[in-house]
């Protein structure tokens, strides 16, 4: 795998009258080139964080730590007219609410249209054909007829295919789809789900896909990476991570569905909170809704190689054991025992 984007032990704190809120911490990851990989984790567990330190689009009170490697670049150690030249040419995002992104009072062709205009001279005629181009590409149906329509006579999951043309305008290298079907009834969430994929073939795109739901990134992505509260927890190749879950949050999350592959549900059912990011606790962040925690887990548990597809960061996996001189565990819980979860 060709790595697109490395993240190298990135930290993000928000500063805050009350102190400061660790949303990420230490997460080094790599996105392959041409891949789909899927971030996902309950509500306020970092994910959308991360995507904007990728974006260089965090607010002046976060405090990012670490290496941001794009194409071997350390895109901290760029000025920020390099880093909106780079953003310009390489990223794109796409978020959960279609409404937010367009403005209410255009076309949606005009929007698009502009969007290719600011990252291509190219007259208004060329810019017009390419967004007609990119509006049929996405599936919007008469695209030449809707043109000059406003959002508001488009339906949900047609407005996210206007805010995905917009997206592609720049033919990003990397796309950041945050929680791009969170908003969309199940059907539509499928198709617009497929769009992106068959997007990712054609183009040959990298996607980061946030979602709460493992349901959803099964739908599409070759890799997922589970956050919890700040932390990477587990990554793994999507069918591997289905057929045998190890890290306990992800177990936990996997049993929160409905059904497998059943998408749109909240994972709220998971027993428990979220810690309070502004005073985490020093080892696991998992470990008060943990059946299995032990004395060690008051230390944080590094992510390490589990082999060679998987990362697991917990000290019931002898790779992690490992890393601070402990033997394997003489009954270690298996991957397919029933898992249960701390109480509310
Ligand atoms: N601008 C900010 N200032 C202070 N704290 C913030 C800010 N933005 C996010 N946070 C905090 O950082 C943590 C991570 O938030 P983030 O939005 O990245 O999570 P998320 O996984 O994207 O959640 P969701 O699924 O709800 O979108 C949360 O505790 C959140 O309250
Ligand atoms: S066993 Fe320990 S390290 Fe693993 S998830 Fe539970 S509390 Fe965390
Ligand atoms: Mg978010």
């Amino acid at each position: 795998m060709t790595a697109l984007v490395e993240l190298r032990d990135v930290s993000v704190d928000y500063a805050g009258h009350g102190g400061s809120v660790s949303a990420v911490q230490n997460v080094s990851l790599t996105l392959g080139e041409n891949e789909t990989f899927g971030l996902v984790g309950e509500s306020g567990c970092g994910k959308t964080t991360l995507s904007m330190a990728l974006m260089g689009l965090l607010p002046s009170s976060a405090r990012v730590t670490g290496q941001l490697l794009f194409r071997g670049q350390d895109l901290l150690a760029m000025s920020e007219a390099e880093r909106r030249q780079q953003r310009g040419d390489e990223l794109s995002m796409v978020f959960q609410d279609p409404a937010t992104s367009l403005d209410p009072t255009f076309g949606i062709g005009y929007q698009v249209a502009e969007t290719v205009r600011a990252h291509r001279r190219v007259s208004r005629g060329e810019s017009k054909a390419r967004a007609l181009a990119l509006l049929r590409e996405v599936g919007i149906p008469a695209a030449e007829s809707r043109y000059a329509d406003p959002p508001h006579r488009l339906s949900g999951g047609m407005r996210q295919r206007v805010v995905i043309a917009a997206a592609l305008a720049n033919d990003p290298s990397l796309l950041l789809a945050d929680e791009p079907t969170t908003a969309l009834d199940v059907t539509i969430q499928a198709q617009v789900l497929d769009l992106l994929a068959e997007l990712q073939r054609k183009h040959g795109t990298t996607i980061l896909l946030i979602a709460h739901d493992l349901g959803v990134v099964a739908q599409i992505c070759d890799r997922v990476g589970v956050m919890y509260a700040g932390q990477l927890v587990e990554v793994a190749p999507v069918v591997e991570l289905f057929a045998a879950p190890r890290h306990p949050y992800t177990r936990a999350l996997l049993e929160a569905l409905p059904s497998r592959g059943r998408r749109g549900r909240s994972l709220r059912v998971i027993g428990g909170q979220v810690p309070d990011l502004s005073d985490p606790p020093s080892g696991c962040r998992f470990a008060d809704r943990c059946p299995h925690r032990m004395d060690v887990c008051a230390t944080v548990p590094p992510l390490v190689d589990s082999d060679s597809r998987r990362r697991i960061a917990c000290w019931l996996d002898p790779a992690t054991r490992a890393t601070a001189g402990l033997p394997p565990l003489p009954a270690a819980p298996t991957p397919d025992a029933p898992i249960a979860v701390g109480p509310s």
